[in-house]
């Protein structure tokens, strides 16, 4: 279950094994928006991305229970989380991946060692099942990248404690939402310390997992595979994430493909930093001239820049530069 006990432990047990990343201010969005807004750069997190905390915290407690081998699906980042926390704890991983993962996550994996193996299929959810009755016929256990109280406490309930830290003034909170991993461990952490903070959720119009959820009444655990930049909001939601979630988030914000790709772009513009399709989501909710006006100091969450030179480069040549 999580508890802020699980998360005090994940931050003990994680302290000094990944980075404490900066926050940065945005002055142009600060200006735009009317209050300070700042960036909290999980992108600068050892592995490109806030999986390498959950994945970490994942593989101690395997490591603790004597599991020598797991598995896990991934649309990258948790996968890379874990081929690195696989060589920080000695516990084997078997990763599973959609077909058409992102080259520069892939090669990571490969690279540190681990034992990858794709997918026929280009979707999440059909992936994700291909790879728990594989794990099952390998005899291993099968780890969730979001749907784990480990992987909540580290991912998100461990980034809030920071965040608190780093920001004790801020109150909105703009999260990336794929299965809610990271989003659902954040508001739990930071709903019991701060009961007036406002978490919102930042999704893909075309897969929505945890709007859909809402409006369902119980998670939507599957949804059909879209074509997107954002790989790792691809996909249903889950059922833990649902449980701890539905109850603390304060607005869901959907964003299309275009504005994910010119929020990449103005990233570079006003930034000079590369983010990935999935962590540009919450930079292009604030762009939107449909964002509701803050009250307070507001974090916005960059959660990776694990993308491929290629994809990069056809982005950042398409040519409506915002200001
Ligand atoms: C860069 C990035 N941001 C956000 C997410 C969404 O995280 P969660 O599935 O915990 O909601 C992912 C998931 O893979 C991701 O890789």
């Amino acid at each position: 279950m999580l508890t802020l006990n699980l998360i005090k432990e994940a931050c003990t047990s994680l302290n000094g094994k990944v980075r404490v990343t900066p926050v940065e201010e945005s002055p142009v969005l600060s200006e735009h928006l009317g209050v300070p807004v700042w960036l909290k750069l999980e992108n600068l997190q050892v592995t490109g991305s806030f999986k390498a905390r959950g994945a970490l915290f994942s593989l101690i407690k395997c490591r603790d229970r004597g599991q020598q081998h797991v598995a896990t699906c991934s649309a990258g980042n948790h996968g890379r989380g874990l081929a690195w926390a696989s060589q920080q704890t000695g516990v084997r991983v078997t990763i599973f991946v959609p077909s058409g993962v992102d080259a520069t996550k892939f090669d990571a994996m490969q690279r540190m060692g681990a034992d990858v193996r794709k997918s026929a299929f280009f979707g999440y959810d059909e992936t994700e099942a291909w790879a728990q009755s594989e794990a099952e016929s390998m005899g291993i256990p099968f780890v969730s990248a979001y749907d784990d109280d480990f992987v909540m406490a580290a991912n998100g309930g461990m980034i809030a404690d920071e965040v608190h830290r780093q920001l004790p003034e801020a109150r909105e909170f703009v999260m990336p939402v794929g299965g809610g991993g990271h989003a659902g461990g954040f508001a739990f952490y930071m709903k019991s310390v701060l009961p007036d903070s406002r978490i919102i959720a930042c999704q893909h119009a075309d897969s929505a997992g945890f709007l859909r959820s809402v409006e369902a009444g119980e998670p939507i655990l599957e949804l059909p595979p879209i074509r997107t930049l954002a790989s790792g909001l691809e996909g249903g939601f889950g059922i833990k994430t649902y449980d701890v979630l539905k109850d603390r988030y304060d607005d869901i914000r959907l964003v299309n493909e275009e504005e994910l790709r010119r929020a990449m772009r103005w990233m570079m513009e006003h930034h000079q930093m590369i983010v990935e399709g999935s962590s540009a989501v919450t930079i292009a909710a604030l762009l939107h001239p449909d964002f509701p006006k803050p009250t307070a100091p507001l974090v916005a969450f960059l959660s990776g820049r694990n993308v491929a030179f290629e994809t990069v480069r056809e982005v950042m040549n398409e040519d409506d530069l915002t200001s």
